[in-house]
This record gives C-alpha cells, sequence and structure tokens, in this order.
C-alpha cells in the first residue's frame, strides 16, 4: 500500500490525474473505473486540462463507473451518467460508447446488472479503479454489511449514505433509496486501485479502512488485500497516520 499524503488539494488532484493520463498515456486502450461524488471533481478538473493541453486522448480508452442511482431520469442534475458528461465526458474526446455506466433506468434491474457483469467481463481486467470512500467505509455503494457482493448488484442505501448525499439534492426525500453499483470482486479485480479520500470528517473511517480488522463491516477495510493499492489523502484525512 502506498500512502501518500497532500497539503493542498491541487497537489493532490495534480498528483490523482497525473496518475491516471499517465495510464492512459501509456496503454491509450486501458480500461478505467471511475468514481464520482465530491473527491473525484478536482482530479477530472486536472485531466480535462491535460487533455485540452493535448498531452492526453481518450480516443482507445474504455470506462466504466461504479455506480448509479436507481430511478433518477439520465438528464437529472443528480444522475451519475449527467455527473460524468458535466465533469469530464463532455469535455474529452472519450467515445460515449467506451463510456459505461449502469443504467438506472432499467426496467430489469437484475437483468441490467448481469448485463453491465458481462460488459465488464468483455473487457478484460479493469487497469486502474478510482474510488471514494463513504462515511461508513462504503466503496462503490456496497454498504457495510454482515456479507458482501462480488457483482454488480442492486443495492439499497444506508440512511447515513443517502443523508450523505442530500447535499446534492433540495431535500432528503428527493435522494434515492436503492442503486445500482458494482461489486467489491469486481473492484478488487482491477489492476491497482487509487483511493482518494479528503476531510476531517474521513481521517477515523480511513485510519480504520486501512488499519483494522479487515471486515465486511467496513467494506474498505478489504482494500488492504489489494497488491497495488494507492491511498491519496489530504492533510486533514490523513491526519492519524502522522
Ligand atoms: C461514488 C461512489 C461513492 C463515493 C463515496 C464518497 O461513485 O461510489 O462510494 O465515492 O460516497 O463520496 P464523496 O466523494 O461525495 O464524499
Amino acid at each position: 500500500m502506498n500512502l501518500l499524503t497532500f497539503d493542498t488539494h491541487t497537489k493532490l488532484h495534480e498528483s490523482g490525474a497525473g496518475i491516471i493520463t499517465g495510464l492512459v498515456q501509456t496503454n491509450p486502450r486501458a480500461v478505467l473505473g471511475l468514481a464520482t461524488g465530491g473527491t473525484p471533481v478536482g482530479i477530472y478538473e486536472e485531466i480535462v486540462k491535460s487533455y485540452q493541453r493535448g498531452v492526453v486522448h481518450f480516443r482507445d480508452t474504455t470506462t466504466f463507473n461504479l455506480d448509479e442511482y436507481v430511478g433518477l431520469p439520465e438528464d437529472h442534475a443528480e444522475s451519475y451518467r449527467n455527473y460524468m458528461n458535466t465533469h469530464l465526458f463532455n469535455h474529452i474526446d472519450l467515445p460515449r460508447a467506451q463510456a459505461h455506466i449502469p443504467d438506472g433506468n432499467a426496467v430489469d434491474a437484475q437483468a441490467e446488472c448481469a448485463h453491465y457483469n458481462m460488459l465488464l467481463e468483455q473487457a478484460g481486467q479493469i487497469d486502474l479503479q478510482l474510488l471514494g470512500l463513504g462515511h461508513n467505509g462504503h466503496i462503490g455503494f456496497n454498504e457495510p454489511d454482515h456479507a458482501l457482493i462480488s457483482g454488480t448488484h442492486v443495492v439499497e442505501l444506508r440512511e447515513e449514505t443517502r443523508k450523505a448525499n442530500a447535499r446534492f439534492f433540495d431535500s432528503m426525500e428527493q435522494v434515492p433509496s436503492h442503486a445500482l453499483t458494482m461489486g467489491v470482486g469486481t473492484i478488487l479485480k482491477a489492476k491497482m486501485i487509487l483511493l482518494v479520500v479528503k476531510g476531517a470528517d474521513k481521517a477515523e473511517i480511513v485510519h480504520r479502512a486501512l488499519t483494522g480488522p479487515i471486515t465486511t463491516d467496513c467494506p474498505a477495510s478489504l482494500l488492504q488485500t489489494h497488491p497495488h493499492l494507492v491511498v491519496l489523502m489530504d492533510s486533514e484525512a490523513g491526519r492519524l497516520f502522522q
């Protein structure tokens, strides 16, 4: 595990973006696993800047997002499809057919999960999986539980996750109750995992996840078993490691 702490968000974002663009420069056909939420926004901004400078292109790259809410129209401001368009896809040359996000409006959600698993399998191994961290230790939307599911599945979001995400909606009632998420098996199969954690409110959970017992009660703790885990933290999130 490689832990890196940054004293400014700019440096953290540049470092995260540099790891991703560096991979795509070396291997333009890379398969990237992408995350949404507040954490990666600055990293996506830096990736867009690199693309605009002509340093990297994404014509041959394939992406798979971790998750999507169930039941939000695609063009809803808070759908993860819309988030990805706004923060990344509208600004780079990644062909949309190569940018995969689970369809949270599929009539048959189970069939959609099976289809997403099939697409992931066809693409082969994810080269780099970008992850944020939930306050309860979730990765993707794999919530703490007595058992975790390996592949893409439908999940009922925990109350604390809905509360944390309510900041993006007008009210708590509007936060969807369910989501489709990649499973932990798929996440852990990635060749490299880039976990990004920011803010004092995540200091305890990131410390517990990376140094505490490996348990499904803290899904991120499973990352300890990964052979190529890189963790980028701001100094607030990383304070318990010092
Ligand atoms: C997002 C995702 C979630 C977030 C996590 C942290 O695609 O899978 O696991 O990474 O909830 O969210 P933020 O970054 O908003 O604190």
